[in-house]
C-alpha cells in the first residue's frame, strides 16, 4: 500500500469558536488583515459581528465585499491590488467557497506574479502565501480544509482548479453558529456539494484508507443531517453534523480528488451560471450509476450508508 494524505489547515471547530478568530491572528504576529467576503454574507449579519472582533484585537481591517459567485479572475486581480496597496500580512475569508477560493487566490498574488490564470494545475504556485485564516458560512466546498482554489478564467471559459502546498489555508474557523442563517435553498445546494464531495472521494482510484474513513464519515453525517437542516435552519445539531460532515468530506477529497460529477459540474456552472452545489446534484445520481458498475464492492458499502 502507498499512499499520501495531508490537509493544510489547522481547524478550530465548534459552536462560538469564530470569536476566538482575533487572537489567534495577533498570537501569529500578524497586525494588518485583508478581510473577503460577499454581499449576502455582509446581509446575513456575519461579518460585521466579525470585523469588531479583529477591530477589538487591535488589528488593522481592509475589507473587500464584491466577491461573486463562482469568483471570476479578473475580481482575483483587482482585489489582489487593494491588498497589495493595503500592505496586509494576512488575509481573512468569511463566507462560502466563493469568498475562500477567492481570498485563497488573492493571497497568491501577494507573493507571486500575476496573472492568477498562470497557476491553473496542480504545484504551480512557487512562492510561499501568508497566513490566511478561513471562516466557512456554508457546509458545503470544505474549501477551509483543502489546498484548491477554484477560479474561473473568463477568457477560456473555463473553472481553473490552482492546487498545491501554498494554496490552503493557515488555519480555519468552522463555527456551525454561522450557517444558521443560510436558506434553504443554499443550505440544500451546498449541502449537496459536500455529499458529492464525500461519494466521489470514495470511489476515486487513489482513495486511501484515511480518505475512505473521511468520505464514510462526511456520508453519514451528511446523509442524517441534511434534510433537517434544510427544513429546519435554527436546529444547531443538524447544522454542526453538516459542517463536520462536510469538512470530513473535504478532508477525503483534498488527497482522493474528485471524479466525473465535478467534471461535469464545473462546465455547467461556468456556461449556464448554475450555482456549484446546483450542478452537483443535477449529476450525481447518473455518476453513481456509472461508478456502481465500475466498482461494485464499494457501491455496496455505499448504500449501507443510507440503508
Ligand atoms: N476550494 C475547494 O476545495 C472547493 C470545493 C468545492 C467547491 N468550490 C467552489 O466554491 C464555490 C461555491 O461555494 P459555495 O457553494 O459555498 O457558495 P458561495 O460561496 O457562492 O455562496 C452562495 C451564496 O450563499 C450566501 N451565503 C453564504 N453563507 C451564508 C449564510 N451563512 N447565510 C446566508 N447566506 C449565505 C452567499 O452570500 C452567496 O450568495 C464554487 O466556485 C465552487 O467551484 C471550491
Ligand atoms: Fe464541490
Amino acid at each position: 500500500m502507498k499512499f499520501q494524505f495531508g490537509v493544510p489547515s489547522f481547524i478550530n471547530f465548534g459552536e462560538g469558536c469564530s470569536k476566538d478568530v482575533g487572537q489567534a491572528l495577533v498570537g501569529m504576529g500578524v497586525k494588518s488583515v485583508f478581510c473577503v467576503y460577499d454581499m449576502g454574507v455582509k446581509k446575513a449579519g456575519i461579518t460585521d459581528n466579525i470585523i469588531a472582533i479583529l477591530k477589538d484585537a487591535g488589528l488593522n481591517v481592509t475589507e473587500y465585499d464584491g466577491v461573486l459567485p463562482n469568483p471570476p479572475d479578473t475580481l482575483v486581480e483587482e482585489a489582489a491590488q487593494i491588498a497589495k496597496s493595503a500592505n496586509v500580512d494576512a488575509i481573512v475569508a468569511i463566507g462560502g467557497g466563493s469568498a475562500i477560493d477567492c481570498a485563497k487566490a488573492i493571497n497568491i498574488l501577494l507573493t507571486n506574479p500575476s496573472p492568477i490564470n498562470q497557476y491553473d494545475g496542480l504545484g504551480l504556485v512557487k512562492n510561499p502565501t501568508k497566513p490566511l485564516i478561513a471562516i466557512p458560512t456554508t457546509a458545503g466546498t470544505a474549501s477551509e480544509v483543502t489546498g484548491f482554489s477554484i477560479v474561473t478564467d473568463t477568457t477560456v471559459l473555463k473553472k481553473m482548479v490552482i492546487g498545491g502546498p501554498f494554496v490552503g489555508a493557515t488555519m480555519a474557523f468552522a463555527d456551525p453558529l454561522l450557517t444558521v442563517g443560510m436558506p434553504p435553498a443554499i443550505t440544500a445546494s451546498t449541502g449537496m456539494d459536500a455529499l458529492t464531495h464525500a461519494i466521489e472521494a470514495y470511489y476515486s482510484v487513489i482513495a486511501s484508507p484515511l480518505t475512505d474513513v473521511n468520505a464514510l464519515k462526511g456520508i453519514s453525517l451528511i446523509y442524517g443531517s441534511l434534510e433537517e437542516a434544510t427544513n429546519n435552519g435554527s436546529n444547531i445539531q443538524a447544522r454542526t453534523d453538516m459542517l463536520l460532515g462536510s469538512m470530513v468530506a473535504g478532508i477525503a477529497f483534498n488527497s482522493a480528488v474528485l471524479g466525473l460529477a465535478h467534471a461535469i459540474a464545473h462546465p455547467l456552472s461556468v456556461h449556464c451560471g448554475l450555482p456549484h452545489g446546483v450542478a452537483n446534484a443535477a449529476v450525481l445520481s447518473y455518476v453513481i450509476e456509472y461508478n456502481a458498475v465500475e466498482a461494485p464492492e464499494k457501491q455496496k458499502i455505499l448504500g449501507k450508508q443510507w440503508a
